[in-house]
């Protein structure tokens, strides 16, 4: 495998709306062309001024007309790529504080909105704020370090949960998706900071909401625990009921969390019919929510922000590395592998050095000997690309092994013969991209963002809630770059 697989992928540009002067100038440019052919030479001059200065006209006539336009009213919607300098945050109608509706819909990868009609999440989109090319998860790009980030502001390196299960070195404890005791959980939650800050919070579902931290303590009406037996109908209905109590008991901060399409990406991967099922679904949910919210006259107040945790990518048999396939140049019993895939994690195995255990393993994938062989590679965790974050806690192994997208790590051969979908790879691949759209009275309407990093969102949060956040790793520049300012 190349080193170029795993510098940083740039993304593209976000494709530039054509605006209309550019239109116009096309035009006009294919029409001389035609005239100049049939034309003498002194006719095509005269005529060629006469368009050029047409167009020039023309230009300065749409610039300042859309100058004006975007003066008196909002901006057009899909016509910026950034909120306009004209344009303020609305007032509030009905609502007397801000609230902030968080929605997750695990495993949404970015593209699966344009599958089938969306007509609700557009709805949210063509007023809203969109990360052009999605929402940049965080690595590794599994569910709990996501959604956790997402909650924190904070990398998995510094919030503690590194994967969604891990063993502590120290004392052997074992860490799950269950595990609810708050020495797990490090930084600061956004419900315990609303909370710090006097404010009411309500989750439905978000991994480590069920924690009890500081002045949050997932109160029995308040705060629901994991049961993904219960209804998504169920879910938003509860959440449009906190709209009816009376408005200084209406919780500053909601969370909702739906577990569709992420449950059958994995099982499908992300290409199959079922995956346009359940986007229908979720979307026919956040059209039920707007419905409500509408009802309840507080749809423009509400603050909604729609992400996924991570995107998906379709893997199958033929793409797996067997660890048992290196033992002729090291023998790495499963006692020392703590995760498989996509992302390997391990300690060396006993008697022998990290380093020596990493210079050993790569000697054996770049043989050409081992299946697969060159689609992995194995790090100190120290010497991973800085970009991934993923060092700095002792709760991180000290090997870590990248695959490239698609492929699988598994300890040996079995008779199993499956394709289906997989996700926890570096972040920079496009697929493990989800989406990210904001709506209410602080974001644009019709406005395209470049894409950024989950760790943003925290801020965005405690900004739009005008509290103040506990430190975190969202960068200072970017609320300025997505929220419209106060009027
Ligand atoms: C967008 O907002 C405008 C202004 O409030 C409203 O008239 C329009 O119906 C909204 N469009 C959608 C698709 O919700
Ligand atoms: C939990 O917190 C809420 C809000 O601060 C408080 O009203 C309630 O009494 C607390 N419940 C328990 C069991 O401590
Ligand atoms: C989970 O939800 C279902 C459906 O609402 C309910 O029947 C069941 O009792 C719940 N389970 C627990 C453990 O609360
Ligand atoms: C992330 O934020 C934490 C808490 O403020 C800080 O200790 C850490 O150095 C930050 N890491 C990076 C990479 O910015």
């Amino acid at each position: 495998m190349g080193v170029s697989s795993f510098s940083i992928a740039t993304p593209p540009n976000p494709i530039e709306e054509e605006d209309e002067s550019q239109n116009s100038s096309l035009l006009s440019s294919n029409k001389t062309q035609s005239v100049n052919q049939s034309q003498n030479p002194k006719k095509t001059i005269f005529f060629i001024s006469l368009i050029i200065i047409t167009c020039i006209s023309l230009s300065v006539a749409i610039a300042f007309g859309f100058l004006y336009y975007s003066s008196i009213k909002n901006v057009s919607p899909s016509k910026s790529v950034s909120p306009s300098m004209a344009e303020t945050a609305r007032p509030l109608v009905k609502l007397s504080q801000p609230v902030v509706l968080l929605i997750s819909t695990d495993g949404f990868r970015f593209g699966y909105q344009f599958k089938t009609p969306t007509p609700n999440i557009h709805r949210l989109i063509h007023n809203g704020t969109e990360a052009d090319l999605g929402l940049i998860p965080v690595f590794p790009t599994l569910t709990f370090p996501n959604h956790y980030s997402i909650a924190t502001g904070l990398y998995p390196a510094y919030h503690g949960i590194i994967n969604n299960h891990f063993t502590y070195p120290g004392t052997g404890e074992t860490f799950y998706m269950g595990s609810h005791d708050s020495k797990w959980w490090l930084g600061e939650p956004i419900w315990e900071t609303v909370m710090n800050h006097g404010l009411k919070a309500a989750t439905y579902f978000w991994p480590g909401s069920e924690v009890k931290k500081g002045s949050w303590n997932c109160s029995a009406d308040m705060c629901k625990h994991f049961n993904g037996s219960v209804a998504f109908e169920e879910r938003v209905d509860t959440v449009l009921k906190y709209f009816d109590l009376t408005s200084n008991e209406i919780p500053s901060f909601m969370t909702l969390y739906f577990e569709d399409p992420d449950a059958q990406g994995h099982k499908v991967g992300p290409d199959d019919p079922q995956i346009t099922a359940a986007v229908a679904k979720v979307d026919k949910m956040i059209g039920r929510l707007i419905d409500g919210l509408e009802k309840r006259g507080v749809f423009e107040d509400v603050t909604i922000i729609l992400v996924g945790d991570h995107g998906m990518v379709g893997t199958c048999d033929k793409k797996i590395i067997y660890v048992d396939d290196l033992s002729p140049w090291i023998e790495i019993p499963p006692t020392s592998v703590q995760t498989y895939t996509p992302v390997l994690s391990m300690y060396p195995p006993p008697g022998i050095s990290a380093a020596d255990t990493v210079a050993k393993m790569m000697e054996g994938l770049k043989s050409g000997k081992v299946d697969n062989g060159m689609n992995m590679r194995v790090f100190l965790k120290e010497d991973l690309p800085a970009r991934l974050h993923y060092a700095a806690s002792e709760r991180i192994p000290p090997i870590i092994g990248l695959l490239e997208e698609g492929f699988k790590v598994e300890q040996k051969k079995t008779k199993r013969k499956e394709c289906g979908g997989s996700h926890g790879y570096d972040n920079s691949y496009f697929s493990m991209r989800s989406i990210f759209i904001g709506h209410g009275p602080q974001f644009g309407r019709g406005v395209k963002v470049p894409s950024f990093e989950n760790v943003e969102i925290y801020n965005l949060i405690t900004s739009v809630l005008k509290i103040q956040g506990a430190p975190n790793n969202g960068t200072e520049s970017f609320l300025k770059s997505i929220l419209l300012p106060s009027s």
